[in-house]
């Protein structure tokens, strides 16, 4: 990929805090005059972005500003292999197309696309995904975990307990999981999960994780037809979130979670997730092509699949395309 001189500086700048760089250094390494180096600092200050400048010892980055970009993401990023690689659009068709032909491509295990507009988001069953809109979060993770096939849905479940945990932490909001990828707050969608997998009957290729987060919308931001169903971390509290904060966090998070689950197995998630499922317990409705049918969501198995009990039978349902209320 090929950066600007801008992006370029403030990627030195990154990489060498808390240590100053002179101004001789970065002109050098960026082929411009020293003037020009000035330039776009004051530029940069202008952005947003702060600096300590020191005669005789140059320019020290002490802070970013809120806007996501590449450089803004990754810098103070605490994870050792997640979104280390990443890359952000101002606006693409899905991040989740992107990052399965970079996969396919042999991008690394953590490689990370984000996207301030979707112009075609998709969610489970080919359903359209509605992200044209930057106030929300939209990103694909590309994961290459040392499992088997059939343990990949699993991570559905993984970043949903790792979602529920950054939204308790960040907000004073009851976020819950809808088996087995949504979140839902006051019974409204917030954030949707699409897990996809590339492999062979034994190994796993690799793993595509999209997440769309609905984080400073407000109603305007979406349809009226909408407003029953759903909703965003803003709406819900009442105060704008930093994206950026949010979506580094959720990083951190995520990469130990998904680290513990490949190194001592699922039953933490699962533990994780019962805390947290939306309507466990209840009555719910199952909806088929054919009927509609009231039956008691009991928990989830050790595979991660739904409890389902009608009357004296209990079954465990795989299919994440179940459509329940
Ligand atoms: C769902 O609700 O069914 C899942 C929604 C997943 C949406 C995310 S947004 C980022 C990534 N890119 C997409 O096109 N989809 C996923």
């Amino acid at each position: 990929m090929v950066s600007s001189t801008r992006e370029r500086l403030i990627q030195y700048l990154a990489e060498s805090t808390p240590t100053y760089v002179s101004g001789q250094w970065l002109s050098e390494k960026l082929d411009i005059s020293r003037t020009a180096v000035w330039k776009q600092i004051k530029q940069l200050e202008a952005d947003g972005y702060v600096f300590q400048a020191i005669p005789n010892k140059g320019y020290r980055l002490l802070n970013m500003p809120d806007k996501i970009s590449s450089n803004t993401l990754t810098w103070g990023l605490k994870t050792s292999w997640l979104a280390q690689q990443l890359e952000h659009f101002t606006s693409l068709d899905s991040t989740q197309d992107l990052a399965k032909e970079k996969a396919r491509e042999n991008k690394p295990h953590g490689y990370t696309v984000v996207a301030d507009h979707q112009l075609k988001g998709r969610g489970r069953m080919g359903r359209v995904f509605e992200s044209n809109n930057p106030n929300g979060l939209w990103f694909s993770m590309v994961l290459r975990p040392n499992l088997i096939p059939m343990d990949a849905p699993k991570l559905t479940l993984v970043a949903a307990v790792s979602l529920v945990r950054v939204i308790k932490e960040m907000t004073h909001l009851e976020a819950e999981i809808k088996w087995p990828n949504d979140v839902f707050i006051q019974g409204k969608k917030t954030a949707g999960i699409l897990t996809e997998m590339q492999g062979e009957q034994d190994r796993i290729n690799f793993v595509v994780i999209g997440i769309g987060i609905n984080i400073n919308q407000t109603a305007s931001d979406f349809d009226q037809a909408l407003h029953a169903r759903v909703t965003s971390l803003r709406l819900e509290q009442n105060q704008e979130i930093d994206r950026r904060q949010f979506l580094q966090l959720f990083f951190e998070q995520f990469e130990r979670d998904v680290d513990h689950f490949i190194q001592h197995g699922f039953a933490d998630t699962k533990k994780r997730f019962l805390s947290d499922a939306y309507k466990l317990n209840q009555k719910i409705s199952l909806i088929t092509e054919a009927e509609q049918r009231e039956v008691i969501y009991e928990g989830i198995s050790d595979h991660g699949a739904i409890l389902i009990r009608d009357g004296d039978v209990l079954t465990e349902h795989f299919n994440a395309s179940l459509n329940w209320n």
